[in-house]
C-alpha cells in the first residue's frame, strides 16, 4: 500500500510527527457523567452554552441533572448563532465576562463549542476581536496563557471541534469567514454520547456527515509531513503537520465508517447503529485534522460561506439563511479532488475503495475521477446541493471566490500540490455544476 513509501524521508528533513492527546470519553449515556467530570476539573460555576434545539432533549437534561447532583452551578447561555458571527462572538464573551465563572460547558454542535472556546479566550485575556485572529486577516497574536476549563460535548456528527484547537465565525464586515487557533484553545475534554444525534434533523446529518468525509479525505491526502523542512526548534513545528501515520488511522477509519453508515443515518433517525457509528466517525476525523490539517476543498469553503448569506438548506429552516459549513466543503470537494489526485493517486484511489467504489482495475490517472463520481453519487443520495449554483453562485463570483480562498494560505500549503490563483478559478469553475 501507498503508506509504505508515502513517509520516505525528503531532502527537506523533517522525521518526526507529534501527537498532543485529547482527553475524552465517548458512549451512550455518558453525559449522565458529566458533574464527576466538571467536579473533577475543580469547577463550582459553570458558564453552560447549549444550542437552543438541545436544551429541550433527554441528553441536556441528563447533562445539567448530572452538574445539579454535583452541586456545580450552571447557568445556561441559549443565545448561539448558528455558525457564529463577530457580533454573536462579542455577545458571548459579554455574558462570560460578567458571570465569573470558574469553567466553561458547551454542549451542542461546532457553532456551540466554538462559541464557548471564544467566549473562554476572550473573558479570560480581553482583548479586541481581530486580535487573535489568523493572519492576514486579524493580528495572529498568541493567546497569553492557559484558559479556564473547558468540556466540550458535541451533539452533531460532525466538526471534530471538541478535540480541536480551532474557533472558526464569519467577520460580516469583510465578508469571510475565519478563525482563530491554539493548542489553549483546546477544550480540556471532550464528552462524547451519541445518544444525542437522535434529535439531528435529517438535512443535518447529510451536511455535517460530509463535513466529517471531508476532514477525514483531506488528512489522508494532505502533502506528507515529511516534505517539510525540519523546523529549527522542536516549538516551531506547526500543529496542522501534514498526513502522518498517526492521522491516517483515525481518518482511514472515519471514512470507511462514513462510506458504510452515512445514508442509514440521513434516512433513518431510529437508526441508531447507524448515527451513532457516525459520530464515532466524526471523533476519529475531528482527531485526524487536529493533527495532520485540512487542505483545498476547506480553504475554498470559506469564501463560499463567506460570501452567501441568502442560502436555506434542508434542516436549517430555524436559522439565518447561510450556507451551513458541510455544504459549503463537500460542493467544492469532487472538483478539488480530481485536481489534487495527480499528486497522490494511490491516497485518492483507498479512499474511493474505502466509500465503495470498485477500483479493481483502476488505473492510477482515473484516480481522481473515480473519488470525484463516488462522492457526487453520495452527495446526490443524501439531497445535497449540486454545486455552487444550487446556492445561489454565478461564473460572475469567481474572481471573489478565488480572493477569500487564496488567502486561506495556512490550510493551503497542506494540499498535496501547489495551489495558483489560477487553479483556484479553475476549481470554482468546475464546482458550479456535477450533475
Ligand atoms: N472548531 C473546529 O475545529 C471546527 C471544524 C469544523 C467546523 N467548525 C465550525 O462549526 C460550525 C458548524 O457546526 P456543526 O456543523 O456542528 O453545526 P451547528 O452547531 O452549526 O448546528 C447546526 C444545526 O443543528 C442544530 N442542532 C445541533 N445539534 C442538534 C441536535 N442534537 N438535535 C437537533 N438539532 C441540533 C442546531 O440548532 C443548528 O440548527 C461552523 O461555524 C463551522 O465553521 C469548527
Ligand atoms: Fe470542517
Amino acid at each position: 500500500m501507498s503508506s509504505q513509501t508515502h513517509y520516505a524521508e525528503t531532502d527537506l528533513g523533517e522525521t518526526t510527527f507529534t501527537v498532543a492527546p485529547s482527553s475524552m470519553k465517548f458512549g451512550v449515556g455518558c453525559l449522565r457523567e458529566l458533574g464527576s467530570d466538571a467536579a473533577a476539573l475543580a469547577m463550582r460555576r459553570v458558564a453552560f452554552f447549549v444550542d437552543e434545539n438541545v436544551l429541550d432533549t433527554e441528553p441536556a437534561r441528563l447533562a445539567l441533572k448530572s452538574l445539579h447532583t454535583a452541586n456545580i452551578d450552571a447557568v445556561v447561555f441559549k443565545g448561539t448563532h448558528v455558525e457564529p458571527t463577530d457580533q454573536s462572538f462579542a455577545e458571548a464573551a459579554d455574558f462570560a465576562r460578567d458571570g465569573d465563572f470558574d469553567g466553561f460547558i458547551s454542549l451542542g454542535g461546532g457553532s456551540v463549542m466554538d462559541t464557548a472556546k471564544a467566549a473562554n479566550l476572550f473573558s479570560t485575556y480581553p482583548d479586541d476581536l481581530l486580535a487573535y485572529v489568523n493572519a492576514p486577516i486579524g493580528r495572529a497574536k498568541a493567546v497569553p496563557g492557559p484558559l479556564k476549563p473547558h468540556i466540550a460535548c458535541p451533539t452533531t456528527s460532525g466538526t471534530g471541534s471538541e478535540t480541536t484547537g480551532v474557533t472558526v465565525f464569519d467577520l460580516k464586515e469583510q465578508n469571510v469567514k475565519t478563525g482563530i487557533s491554539s493548542k489553549l484553545l483546546r477544550p480540556t475534554m471532550a464528552v462524547i454520547d451519541p445518544t444525542t444525534t437522535h434529535s439531528l434533523p435529517a438535512g443535518i446529518v447529510a451536511a455535517t456527515g460530509f463535513d466529517v468525509f471531508t476532514h477525514a479525505i483531506e488528512s489522508y491526502t494532505a502533502r506528507p509531513f515529511t516534505t517539510r523542512d525540519r523546523p529549527s526548534s522542536p516549538d516551531l513545528r506547526p500543529p496542522y503537520q501534514g498526513a502522518n501515520p498517526y492521522s491516517d488511522v483515525g481518518s482511514m477509519h472515519a471514512i470507511r465508517l462514513g462510506g458504510r453508515y452515512l445514508l442509514r443515518a440521513v434516512n433513518d433517525a431510529d437508526d441508531h447503529e447507524a448515527r451513532h457509528a457516525l459520530m464515532f466517525a466524526a471523533t476519529l476525523a475531528g482527531l485526524a485534522f487536529g493533527n495532520a490539517g485540512v487542505h483545498v476543498p476547506h480553504a475554498m469553503s470559506y469564501a463560499v460561506a463567506g460570501l452567501n448569506h441568502t442560502f436555506r438548506a434542508r434542516g436549517y429552516e430555524n436559522s439565518d439563511p447561510m450556507v451551513p459549513h458541510g455544504i459549503s466543503v463537500v460542493v467544492n470537494a469532487p472538483a478539488s479532488f480530481r485536481f489534487t489526485a495527480q499528486a497522490a493517486p494511490e491516497r485518492h484511489l483507498e479512499v474511493a475503495a474505502a466509500l465503495g467504489a470498485d477500483t479493481a482495475d483502476a488505473k492510477l490517472e482515473d484516480a481522481g475521477e473515480i473519488l470525484a463520481s463516488r462522492l457526487t453519487a453520495m452527495m446526490r443520495e443524501t439531497g445535497m446541493p449540486n454545486g455552487l449554483e444550487d446556492i445561489g453562485y454565478t461564473k460572475g463570483d469567481v474572481p471573489a471566490l478565488v480572493e477569500r480562498a487564496y488567502a486561506q494560505q495556512r490550510l493551503l500549503v497542506l494540499a498535496p500540490r501547489a495551489v495558483r490563483k489560477e487553479d483556484l478559478a479553475d476549481l470554482f469553475h468546475a464546482a458550479m455544476r456535477y450533475w
